[in-house]
């Protein structure tokens, strides 16, 4: 009798320290065009239609669907696009211009894209919905951490401070439990960055894991399309061309570039009439598309990011592939480089190309922390995030029921 009863306390004792009591709080980074951009006018450029507003309050500027309507597009991509001033290398919104990125700690801005809270812009809501179900709290041990994603790395020194902030916030306020990273797309190479900045005293005290889903560790191909000829942001009534300026003016595109790491040394990425371009060739990529700023961003950020180097947190990758996604671009003397071009499907998710999604293989022996990884064949790159294999994960690594199962 004694002896079951010490085998029970045995049993009870392992199954708290394996997690049945755990409750990891979870920190979403977001991705390029994950995260809310608001904006209040007071401009004295003039826009570029007579009926585009030139004084307001403050509106969500990204996202709001309605913006995206032909003609009022245009206002819209000129309020969000950077200038550059290759003096100071830092970018600024217009004259006139003045942009927050409201909600950071909280999870609104990063449920949806769009404050309407609609179906067509769920992003994190379906994972935060689900966690909300099982007795997490939004702002409490559910946090996300936006940002202006217009931006690449080289301009986010305060943004890594709030977050800095918000781990350490994050943690304490939970009981002083080891938080939860759970990135989409471009918030995972940022995320590694920000941990590349901090100690291993650090991360291994406030840090259990890092999800990543669909991460680019390698940059994606599609980058150089936007940069050349715009993209309609996945909405079909947008021209791309029209969208290009905000595109191109935008930093980030630039950071998600192929790396010189990912893509062999003489691997065509781009073709025109005239060349062929490698990972090598962007300085004459963007003389040639006439955009040179675009080589400049490039540059202030080819070398933060040390790919290669491992985050040295456990960490758990899920990514989609087996989708039709940008590997070669084809162009010829019509459509170089305002037409979209002929591309080369390459394997992925439909925006990332597997290698780069892959690219977590680096890292393996590299690093004692553990590296899981889900591949889902035919799971695209957004939709990804509202997949019931992803959910399940994060609710799996969140209860600390992950390791158990194995
Ligand atoms: C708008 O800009 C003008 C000229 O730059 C300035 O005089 C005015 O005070 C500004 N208005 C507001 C509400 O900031
Ligand atoms: C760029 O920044 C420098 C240094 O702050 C400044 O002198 C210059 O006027 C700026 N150029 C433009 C075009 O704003
Ligand atoms: C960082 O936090 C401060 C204080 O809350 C806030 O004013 C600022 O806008 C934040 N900056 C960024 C880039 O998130
Ligand atoms: C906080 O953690 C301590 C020790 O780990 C535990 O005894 C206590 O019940 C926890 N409190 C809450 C509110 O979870
Ligand atoms: C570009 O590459 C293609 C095939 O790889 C080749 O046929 C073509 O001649 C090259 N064009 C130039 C301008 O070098
Ligand atoms: C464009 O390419 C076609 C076929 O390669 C060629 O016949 C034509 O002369 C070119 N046009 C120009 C303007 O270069």
């Amino acid at each position: 009798m004694m002896w079951h009863l010490l085998l029970l306390s045995f049993i009870c004792t392992i199954n708290t320290i394996h997690g049945d009591s755990v409750r990891y709080p979870a920190i979403f980074i977001p991705g390029n065009g994950g995260s809310q951009i608001w904006a209040r006018l007071n401009r004295t450029s003039p826009p570029p239609h007579f009926f585009c507003a030139r004084k307001s309050n403050w509106f969500e500027l990204w996202l709001d669907i309605r913006l995206l309507l032909p003609e009022v597009i245009d206002c819209f991509v000129d309020n969000m696009r950077l200038t550059y001033n290759s003096t100071t290398k830092k970018t600024s919104n217009l004259e006139g211009v003045e942009v927050q990125v409201p909600g950071f700690g909280h999870t609104s801005t990063i449920e949806f894209f769009d404050s309407s809270g609609i179906g067509y812009s769920s992003y994190f809501a379906p994972i935060v919905k689900s966690l909300v179900a099982l007795g997490y709290t939004r702002g409490v041990d559910l946090r996300g951490a936006p940002y202006d994603f217009r931006r690449g790395l080289d301009e986010q020194q305060e943004y890594f401070e709030n977050l800095t902030k918000l781990v350490i916030e994050t943690y304490e306020q939970n009981n002083q439990t080891k938080i939860v990273f759970v990135t989409h797309s471009m918030g995972g190479p940022f995320a590694l960055y920000w941990l590349h900045q901090q100690t291993q005293k650090f991360k291994d005290k406030y840090i259990q894991s890092m999800i990543n889903i669909a991460a680019p560790w390698g940059g994606a191909i599609k980058a150089l399309r936007l940069m050349a000829s715009g993209d309609n942001i996945d909405v079909y009534v947008v021209s791309p061309i029209r969208v290009r300026p905000y595109q191109r003016s935008a930093p980030s595109t630039a950071f998600v570039m192929p790396s010189v790491n990912f893509w062999k040394d003489d691997e065509v990425v781009v073709v025109s009439p005239s060349r062929n371009y490698t990972v090598h060739d962007y300085k004459a990529f963007f003389d040639d598309i006439k955009y040179p700023t675009g080589y400049e961003y490039w540059i202030n950020n080819k070398d933060l990011l040390n790919e290669l180097k491992p985050p040295e947190i456990e960490l758990h990758q899920i990514y989609g592939s087996q989708m039709p996604t940008p590997g070669v671009l084809l162009y010829n003397n019509r459509t170089f480089p305002d037409l979209q071009p002929v591309v080369l499907p390459d394997n992925g998710d439909g925006t990332v190309n597997i290698r780069s999604l892959l690219g977590f293989k680096n890292w393996e022996g590299k690093q004692k922390q553990d590296i899981h990884s889900t591949e889902l064949p035919g799971v695209e790159h957004l939709a990804i995030l509202k997949h019931p294999t992803t959910i399940n994960y994060v609710v799996q690594v969140l209860s600390g029921q992950f390791n158990k199962e194995k």
